[in-house]
């Protein structure tokens, strides 16, 4: 902070202020004699009095026009403290959007504006040469993306990073959906099935944590491909769907949302169909007990999921191979084990109740006996021979477990696959645009190694950004001989390498440590 002497103060001037809670805070003086300054909070509204010894607490602040700055490269007064002033006030004007040059900064604001997305906004901004005509906006940045890939001819790629929550899968939705209307021919069936392929995704990859009641459990990055002006196809890559998550979840949270709409969405005929019930009566579900989420409707997302697959092209046949293996799993994580002592004392695992192995090896067409030998038997393969070891507790419910992960993570990269069967090209292609939506910077009470998995792939679009922003900037100035002071910004390749540099990060040690039997 720096110092000012008295005479600088003067009533209705702006001022930052530390009120003590550990950052600045924007006011303004409302009051002033020879000892006392008196600053009114524009937080809150609050006094605040000083002493005006108290100089390095009160400093001066540049005041921002009343609907704040659009480009907050623009600011001359840009610290940490006025860019998230610049933010609020924009947000309190329903601007929920700020650039720093081309960089979009997006706050949620959890309630749906729909007009701020309708026809006349695309309209708006289809025609955008210079991307801060016009206040700062998603499709302003689609449409950017888009005329640039058209007039330059160089692939594009929108890369979306912030914390759980922060808003990313709606903004891919948003482009996508900008992308879509600005199409020549915008009905035509690719686009449709592009566009439906995100709820049939979000059903089987998104669920509810305590920090977003839709969050993606898996990174997903869709390519858009485009000839001749028009999209002609896609292609999906996913990554790391957070497996745990299909037979364990904390207090408050849920299973992947697909568990809860099947069982909303079923009529009582298909249920007995599949031996389902409610989901209270899951053990893969009920974990959180909490079943119901008051801003979704189980059963009528159950509804676009069918409608999905149907512009998908999915035969009766493949959603029923869908349904049953979902209804499998639920069957598998409520089959318990007991365990009982046979003669020489040895533990033996003992199937509590049989009608769930009969379900789950009738729904996957498997043999009963081969399916319970599977869940309380290690089979060792020998030369000719195959030895059989009885499971304690704690095995079978994790060879239990192990199956359920095992069978749904095939069936969520199938579908992945599915999709990119369907939407894939068939013609030339010129150019594409692509956009990221990863999974977003988590800390939970407990955090698992998904966790670490999850943080460490935000760190490394961190390092990107940095990369893209600072470092090859900065590159390119000193290169140019431009006279250029250097930013300092907290590069995080220490954090990386303590993770991921080979030989002696975590995750190498880890797998490492993974090929010995019984290690620590
Ligand atoms: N622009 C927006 N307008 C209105 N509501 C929004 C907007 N962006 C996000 N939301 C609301 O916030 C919720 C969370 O957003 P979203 O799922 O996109 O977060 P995310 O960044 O993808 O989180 P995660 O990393 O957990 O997947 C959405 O379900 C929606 O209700
Ligand atoms: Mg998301």
């Amino acid at each position: 902070m720096y110092c000012y002497c008295y005479c600088h103060y003067y009533l209705g001037k702006s001022v930052w202020f530390d009120a003590g809670a550990g950052y600045p805070i924007a006011g303004e003086i409302v009051d002033l004699t020879r000892t006392r300054i008196s600053i009114k909070s524009l937080l809150n509204g609050k006094i605040f009095v000083f002493s005006t010894d108290d100089t390095n607490r009160v400093v001066s602040r540049i005041p921002l026009p009343p609907e704040g700055v659009n480009d907050m490269i623009t600011m001359s007064d840009l610290s940490e403290a006025s860019i998230l002033w610049n933010i609020k006030v924009r947000y309190d004007h329903r601007q929920f959007y700020t650039y720093i040059g081309s960089i979009l900064v997006a706050v949620n604001p959890y309630y749906m504006y729909h007009d701020m997305y309708s026809t006349d906004y695309v309209r708006k901004y289809e025609n955008i040469l210079v991307l801060h005509t016009l206040p700062a906006h998603i499709f302003a940045t689609a449409s950017t993306v888009h005329s640039k890939m058209l007039s330059d001819k160089i692939n594009q790629c929108v890369v979306i990073s912030g914390e759980s929550g922060g808003g990313k899968t709606q903004s891919t939705k948003l482009i996508m959906n900008y992308l879509a209307a600005v199409n020549p021919g915008k009905y035509k069936l690719i686009t449709e099935q592009i566009l439906e392929a995100s709820p049939l995704l979000e059903s089987f990859g998104n669920a509810k944590t305590v920090r977003n009641d839709n969050s993606s459990r898996f990174g997903k990055y869709i390519e858009i491909y485009y000839s001749q002006k028009s999209i002609v196809g896609a292609k999906l890559s996913d990554f790391l769907l957070e497996k745990s998550r299909i037979v364990t979840h904390s207090n408050d949270e849920r299973n992947y949302h697909v568990f809860y709409e099947l069982l909303e969405g079923f009529d009582t005929e298909e249920k007995r169909k599949y031996g389902l019930t409610t989901p209270e009566k899951y053990f893969y579900l009920n974990q959180g007990a909490s079943m119901a989420i008051s801003s979704k409707s189980d059963a009528h997302d159950f509804q676009s999921l069918l409608t999905a697959m149907k512009i998908l092209n999915f035969t009766k046949n493949e959603q029923e191979t869908i349904f049953k293996i979902l209804a499998a799993i639920l069957h598998l994580g409520n089959i318990y084990f007991s365990r009982s002592v046979d003669d020489p004392g040895h533990d033996l695992i003992q199937i509590s109740s049989k009608t769930e192995i009969e379900w789950c090896s009738h729904l996957l067409a498997l043999n009963d006996q081969g399916l319970l030998q599977k869940l309380t038997h290690k089979v060792t393969e020998a030369r000719d021979e195959r030895l059989l070891s009885p499971f304690n507790l704690e095995q079978a419910l994790d060879s239990r477990d192990a199956i359920a992960k095992a069978l749904y993570s095939t069936l969520f990269s199938w579908l992945v696959a599915r999709i990119n069967q369907i939407v894939r090209v068939n013609n030339n292609v010129d150019n594409s645009i692509a956009i990221l939506d990863i999974f977003g910077f988590e800390n939970f009470s407990t955090n698992s190694f998904e966790q670490l998995c999850i943080n460490y792939a935000n760190e490394a679009l961190q390092f990107h950004f940095n990369r893209h922003v600072f470092k090859l900037e900065q590159e390119e100035y000193a290169k140019e001989k431009l006279a250029w002071k250097k930013i300092d910004f907290a590069d995080n390749t220490d954090c990386l390498d303590l993770i991921g540099k080979k030989p002696n990060g975590i995750l190498q040690i880890l797998d490492d440590e993974s090929n010995f039997p019984k290690v620590n």
